[in-house]
């Protein structure tokens, strides 16, 4: 049987995202995925970005590594995995332009049964890490993912992440994800590999 195929589609503006997204990549690689990481582009112009000093830097460097993330990314998938920093409480706006970008997909149910998963990280201790993945959970339901949490479903729950999803605390981006937090980011990019390999077909099936 062919390896399984994840998606993480993220946004990062100073990689603290970034750096979850990466060990998700890990935890699925190490359960036997093919992965695609990729970074949702932004969605405001020069002038915009101009106003927030480094931005556009961190911008260019970010998309340097990463592809943008296509419609076909999504339908190559078996697990979608989408991670964002919080934007007052909620997801930002580049990641949401991608998910919008799905309609098509989501017209002719291509979506329908493949695993989904969130990750994201805030400034602040309660600055909205749950709402964000929570919100998040609204459009998966949508597109017709399984959703797949992190539960309590490992030791690592029980130290740093949310039932949710991974999660991290930047302190206005001077601290990088903890040990903590990659473990959970790790344990979830094994859990959604594992739940994307067992619902293979399932779409197939009840289509
Ligand atoms: C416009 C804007 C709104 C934000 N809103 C929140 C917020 O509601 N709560 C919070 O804790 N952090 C908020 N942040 C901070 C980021 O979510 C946080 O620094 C995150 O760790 C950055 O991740 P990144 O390095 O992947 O971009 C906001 C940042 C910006 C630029």
């Amino acid at each position: 049987m062919s390896q399984p195929k994840v998606l993480i589609a993220f946004y990062s503006r100073s990689g603290v995202t970034e750096a979850l997204a990466k060990a998700i990549a890990e935890g699925a690689r190490e359960a036997g995925a093919e992965v695609r990481m990729r970074r949702a582009r932004e969605v405001v112009g020069p002038e915009v970005m101009a106003q927030a000093p480094g931005w556009a830097e961190q911008a260019a460097a970010l998309n340097a590594r990463y592809e943008a993330p296509t419609p076909e990314d999504a339908e190559w998938a078996d697990a979608i995995v989408f991670g964002t920093p919080t934007r007052f409480g909620s997801v930002t706006s580049e990641l949401k332009a991608y998910i919008d970008s799905l309609g098509g997909l989501w017209a002719q149910g291509k979506l329908n049964g493949k695993a989904g998963s969130v990750f994201g990280s805030t400034s602040t201790l309660h600055g909205g890490n749950e709402s964000t993945l929570l919100s998040l959970y609204n459009p998966m339901a949508h597109l017709g993912l399984i959703i797949v949490p992190t539960g309590y479903a490992d030791a690592s729950l029980f130290k740093a992440g949310t039932p949710y999803g991974a999660s991290s605390v930047s302190f206005n981006q001077a601290t990088p994800p903890t040990d903590d937090d990659l473990a959970v980011a790790r344990f979830q990019g094994k859990r959604v590999t594992e739940v994307a390999r067992a619902l293979r077909g399932v779409a197939a099936v009840s289509a």
